[in-house]
């Protein structure tokens, strides 16, 4: 079979009967294979409890099944119907500020509520029961974006008393747990674990040992819920792979330890939508409005491909203007089948649409479809008609490990929420400039988590791993890859804690630094660092390091004049800075030569990635780019001219 496969995410309860067959037959007219359902049915289906209404459900699966398309079922578990919530108003979620968050929308439950699982728990068996062995039911999906509106934390009683036993588990007495945080600082010694409170409503900061211990606690619920649901899926359902659809810059909870429950790791692709919400500067945003950032799909499939056991898929794909933005612009012509090759480019087998139909009702009235409210095609839907038949000409191939790992770690991601030391400091959108530098500069990526063998890679960048761990260092040091540790490296231990000997902690066996002081610095103030033959601008972070390492870069001028900024050894390199744009390309270029990686970066606004030997080249710039020329390169797609938002294909039949 052609690849990649394409589907849509369907809604059958939003319109009559008589259309579905409609529907479906369209649907496969336009070459979509799959069609998602069911994810926010719970309300329609158990209209009591126990009382079922099955009959629409059974025939609008008949329906697809007839039409020839596989279904992806999702458990209905992200909205539970408001009877319940009258039943057992304890599984509402609570806010940071111990407000508790209403049902009236959607995802109004607390992980924590033992009441709410068991109740998951027992419409999950019924709809896998029912549905499991359907012959039209070839994938499931487990509820639906966990963790969206930040509901993977929530402040509940059910969540203190769960967390108080989660940590005499951990810790058994409480005297080593007041060990363990340090409670003498500001006297917060506990007498026992009763006394613990959770982190929200204090005074000010609360413990940082307490809160990063809350996060992880937090996360577990997450990845147990997922387990629970996909045990259950396995059980009766056996065969269909289990998927859930994570979220674009969701790092709430651990998604690698939630995903060692799935066969496939989905992520929701909203280009636009994402871009307007994102941190680049207005400039960037301006350029990009109507196609999205250039990396934006590329790192994303990149971070969940490493998590799916059997594969990746984009489960939502926004097909023209969203509703949930500050702004919601349509995409440019040509940006559907973009995303949609760039997508498989970096490795994901299926792409669904959300949504088939624009719906003239409900909270998301004025987001757009593959079909107008009328059920007439919208522009999405030639584009996708276009991928359709393109998709035939692509040998079907999977993707080869890049060169380089990029490394993700939540824990540290949370550990800097708790400490962030400088406004604009943040993990997330370090880690995507340097994806961004990399893939300027003509490399792929692989974004890795602490626990990745890393043997195969040339070059491992860790840019905000601020947990130090002993057995990732090791790993580092087995693999002979080139290190780049961005500043922050290695700052806490496990509970928070300076590790012995200070920053950089474990990371030490690469190079030998220490960080003696490290000072945030506001936008507004820049400092000049010397770098060779070049002077760059930098701000955000600075580090004051003793070391004999040999110094790359210094700063220069104002300020502690000549002080180390970069140092690097033979292995690796550390930074005392958090550079960006031309100082971060510099040192990326650097550590990819030192790594023997080619550094050939394609024309402004393009991006190229590999399939093994298919090509892919993708054009963001608003004018014509042309693809660099490769041995025995031949077009499948396009040629070496690429227009705006266009894309080309080629197979290197000799490589
Ligand atoms: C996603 C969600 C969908 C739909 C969509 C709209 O976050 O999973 O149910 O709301 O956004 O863009």
């Amino acid at each position: 079979m052609a690849r990649p496969e394409l589907g849509v995410c369907y809604y059958p309860e939003h319109w009559e009967q008589s259309r579905w067959e409609e529907d479906a037959r369209q649907m496969v007219g336009a070459g979509l294979t799959w069609v998602r359902i069911g994810e926010f049915t719970w309300g329609l289906t158990e209209l009591g409890r126990n009382r079922f209404d099955w009959a629409w459900l059974d025939s609008a699966l008949d329906v697809l099944g007839d039409a020839g398309l596989k279904v992806m079922f999702s458990t209905p578990t992200a909205v539970p119907p408001n009877w319940l919530v009258r039943e057992f108003p304890e599984i509402l979620p609570v806010d940071r500020a111990g407000r508790t968050r209403t049902s009236g929308s959607r995802r109004h439950y607390c992980l924590s509520s033992e009441k709410y699982v068991e109740e998951a728990k027992r419409i999950t068996k019924e709809y896998v029961g029912r549905y499991g062995k359907h012959r039209a039911v070839q994938a499931w999906q487990i509820d639906n974006e966990i963790g969206d509106h930040d509901t993977a934390i929530s402040y509940s009683a059910a969540a203190l008393s769960g967390f108080r036993r989660w940590l005499q588990g951990r810790y058994t007495d409480i005297d080593t747990l007041n060990r363990s945080w340090n409670t003498k600082f500001w006297g917060g010694r506990f007498g026992d674990f009763d006394e613990i409170q959770l982190p929200v409503g204090s005074v000010t900061a609360p413990s940082p040992a307490l809160e990063l211990e809350f996060m992880r606690y937090s996360s577990g619920r997450v990845a147990r819920f997922i387990g629970m649901q996909s045990g259950i899926i396995r059980k009766h359902s056996p065969g269909r792979p289990v998927i859930h659809n994570f979220m674009a810059g969701s790092y709430d909870f651990d998604h690698r330890r939630a995903a060692a429950h799935l066969d496939i790791a989905g992520f929701d692709s909203y280009p636009l939508g994402n871009l307007i919400e994102g941190h680049l500067s207005i400039d960037e945003k301006a350029s990009w409005l109507r196609i999205g950032a250039p990396d934006y799909q590329g790192f994303h499939c990149d971070m969940y491909r490493e998590l799916g056991q059997c594969g990746m898929w984009v489960v939502e794909q926004q097909p023209g203007p969203v509703n949930w933005a500050s702004y919601n612009p349509a995409p440019v012509d040509g940006a559907v089948r973009l995303w949609t090759w760039m997508a498989y480019a970096h490795g994901a087998d299926t792409v669904l649409y959300f949504r088939w139909r624009q719906v003239p009702f409900g909270q998301e009235q004025f987001h757009s479809a593959l079909c107008h409210y009328d059920g007439t095609p919208d522009r999405a839907r030639h584009e996708i008609a276009k991928v359709a038949t393109e998709r035939v000409r692509i040998p079907p191939t999977s993707r080869s490990r890049a060169k380089i790992a990029l490394v993700v770690d939540y824990e540290s991601r949370w550990a800097q929420r708790i400490h962030p030391h400088g406004l604009e400091y943040s993990g997330e959108f370090i880690a995507a400039d340097w994806y961004r530098c990399c893939r300027e500069l003509g490399n792929d990526v692989d974004i890795v988590g602490p626990e990745t063998e890393l043997l195969c890679y040339r070059l491992v960048l860790v840019p905000d791993m601020v947990i130090s761990r002993d057995g990732f260092v090791s790993r580092l040091l087995d693999s002979q890859a080139q290190v780049v540790l961005g500043a922050r490296c290695g700052s806490f231990d496990s509970l928070m804690q300076s590790p012995p000997g200070g920053a950089p902690g474990a990371f030490r066996r690469l190079i030998d630094v220490t960080v003696r002081r490290v000072e945030s610095l506001p936008p507004w103030h820049r400092e000049a660092v010397e770098f060779g033959d070049r002077e760059y601008s930098v701000t955000g972070w600075r580090e004051h390091v003793e070391s004999d390492e040999p110094v790359m870069a210094r700063f220069s001028g104002g300020f502690r004049d000549g002080a180390p900024a970069v140092l690097a050894n033979v292995r690796t390199t550390y930074l005392a800075i958090t550079p960006r744009g031309e100082c971060l390309r510099r040192v990326l270029v650097d550590a990819m030569t030192r790594a023997g990686l080619p550094v050939t970066p394609a024309p402004e606004g393009i991006r190229v990635t590999f399939r093994r030997n298919i090509g892919f080249a993708f054009n963001f710039s608003g004018s014509p780019g042309m693809v660099p020329e490769r041995p025995s390169q031949r077009f499948l797609i396009g040629a070496r001219r690429v227009e705006p938002a266009g894309l080309s294909i080629w197979i290197e039949e000799d490589p």
